[in-house]
């Protein structure tokens, strides 16, 4: 088979992605992010949707005056305000800047959320389009929900919007509702029936209710869609986004009956995936495709057998290919400042010096505490010490007591916003004291929804490491902390979480 054209691949991890439960991150994680896409050379990079909040603005312009690589979008509706307002933001990207307008065109969107006919909907598209053309030549248009929208409609909205200046039109699964075939046939009908099409680039963009959303990409290039839409380790929103990793790789991987490139420097996306569970503190599950723990560990005696022999036999993608270092022990109590360094730069962490000296007296401490230390003790190492929300809430000493016959005490120091405060309360177990004696100090009126306690490696001298989710206000946040000691972690995971509250009531939003 021939080569055929590259795919254009749409990173919305910053903006789609961030729309996951639990997900939302700040300006400097954002730009730790973008830093990365970039380094991974991803083709457009969606930052956010500027009118939804002053932190989403400030995003979106800062990822445009900072990256240099990628093209950077920003999503509005179909109004001259939010167009307004992600020019505002996006004009720092210069003509890498592109805009990206939707509106729904099914029935079921139209009649009972927008309320407008399909001619009303039509013309509201072209207007939203020629406004976001007088600011830029990189136009996106989306037919949101365009699954279930009648096809004889959608290519007509099609064929207007490319009229009106879209240089790409994006063919949204919203609901995650489509199948292969079903998709296939969508885009080979837009493509055989909008006599404009070929002026534009058909995108896709598949969310995974069904499981579906790689399949259904891939089966949309094959009916030649240009442009796919995806998130680092699939996160999105209900049940997530179409996953990069597991497209560009299947690309890769497949090339033999699938002859499409991406400009994706697949090398750089295990650290990818590390850094954005490291930051949202959402874990990959262990069997994910690509990047899971699991996805290149090979268990069973035959395999392995199989696999030392001669790795094609049960691998069909080296670990390198996306950068995962399987030689996992690294630095030890001897390692010097230039081998830390050069590991963290490995791994995709790009620290500043201030931040590294930060990072490495932590890591000298650890080795002290602990033989061996492997790549995800350098994560935490690296979460824990620089990758922070501000602190309102920080620890400053903490004691607990338990065992078979004591009440389990805890005696908490914080600093509260500046002011020391301290108080010791009796709990049902230690970790129970120790979260009832912070939300006292914090004045905080949080739910625990969910608390876990894992070993970030093997062995009894491993860094605990803690995930603990609140809700407050309808709104769920995760936090995360790392500490030798189990129940230190799980007091750093509850403040890193009320930190995060705290850092967000700054934030005001608008939905979708
Ligand atoms: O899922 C969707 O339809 C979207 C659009 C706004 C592109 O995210
Ligand atoms: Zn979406």
């Amino acid at each position: 088979m021939s080569e055929k054209a590259n795919i254009i691949i749409f990173d919305t991890t910053l903006r789609d992605g961030e729309q996951s439960p639990g997900a939302s991150m700040n300006i400097e994680e954002k730009l730790r992010i973008a830093h990365q896409l970039e380094k991974m050379n991803v083709d457009v990079i969606e930052a956010g949707f500027p009118i939804a909040s002053e932190g989403d603005f400030e995003a979106v312009k800062r990822v445009a005056q900072a990256i240099k690589g990628p093209q950077i979008a920003g999503l509005c509706r179909a109004n001259d305000m939010d167009i307004d307002r992600a020019w505002e933001a996006l004009q720092y990207a210069g003509e890498r800047g592109r805009i990206h307008t939707f509106i729904a065109t099914s029935d079921i969107h139209m009649k009972h959320k927008l309320q407008m006919s399909e001619e009303q909907v039509l013309e509201a598209a072209v207007k939203a389009v020629r406004r976001a053309a007088g600011y830029t030549a990189n136009v996106e248009f989306s037919a949101e929900d365009a699954v279930r929208t009648r096809l004889p409609f959608l290519a007509k909205v099609v064929e207007a919007v490319i009229d009106a200046g879209a240089t790409t039109v994006n063919i949204p699964d919203t609901v995650g509702y489509t199948i292969p075939s079903e998709y296939f046939n969508i885009i080979k009908y837009l493509k055989d029936n909008v006599p404009n099409v070929e002026k534009a680039v058909l995108s896709v963009h598949c969310h995974n209710d069904l499981g579906l959303a790689v399949a259904n990409s891939l089966a949309a290039i094959q009916a030649g869609a240009g442009q796919v839409e995806c998130t680092i380790n699939g996160i999105g929103e209900r049940a997530g986004n179409c996953s990069l990793e597991e497209v560009v790789m299947t690309l890769r991987t497949r090339h033999d009956i699938m002859p499409f490139g991406t400009n994706v420097v697949t090398e750089h996306i295990y650290a990818a995936s590390k850094l954005l569970s490291t930051i949202t503190g959402i874990v990959v599950q262990p069997n994910k495709a690509i990047v899971g723990a699991n996805a290149f560990a090979h268990e069973a005696g035959i395999h392995q057998h199989g696999v030392l022999m001669e790795k094609s036999t049960y691998e069909i993608m080296t670990p390198e290919s996306i950068g995962l270092n399987q030689n996992k022990l690294v630095l030890g109590k001897h390692s010097g400042r230039h081998a830390f360094t050069q590991r963290l730069t490995e791994l995709g962490y790009d620290l500043n010096k201030e931040d590294t000296n930060k990072a490495f007296v932590r890591f000298k401490a650890l080795a002290d505490a602990k033989k061996e230390i492997f790549d995800e003790d350098l994560d935490a190492i690296v979460a824990d010490e620089i990758i922070r929300v501000p602190e309102t809430y920080k620890l400053m000493q903490m004691n607990v007591s338990s065992g078979s016959f004591a009440a389990p005490t805890a005696t908490v120091e914080l600093e509260v916003e500046g002011k020391v405060k301290k108080v010791a309360l009796i709990g049902d177990g230690p970790v129970d004291a120790t979260f009832k004696a912070i939300k006292k100090l914090a004045g905080s009126k949080a739910r625990l929804l969910n608390f876990s306690v894992g070993a970030i490696t093997g062995g009894t001298d491993a860094q605990g490491e803690c995930t603990v989710r609140l809700e407050l206000d309808g709104r769920e946040v995760l936090g995360q902390g790392a500490h030798p000691d189990i129940i230190v972690a799980s007091a750093k995971a509850y403040i890193n979480a009320l930190n995060k509250i705290a850092s967000k009531q700054k934030r005001t939003t608008v939905s979708l």
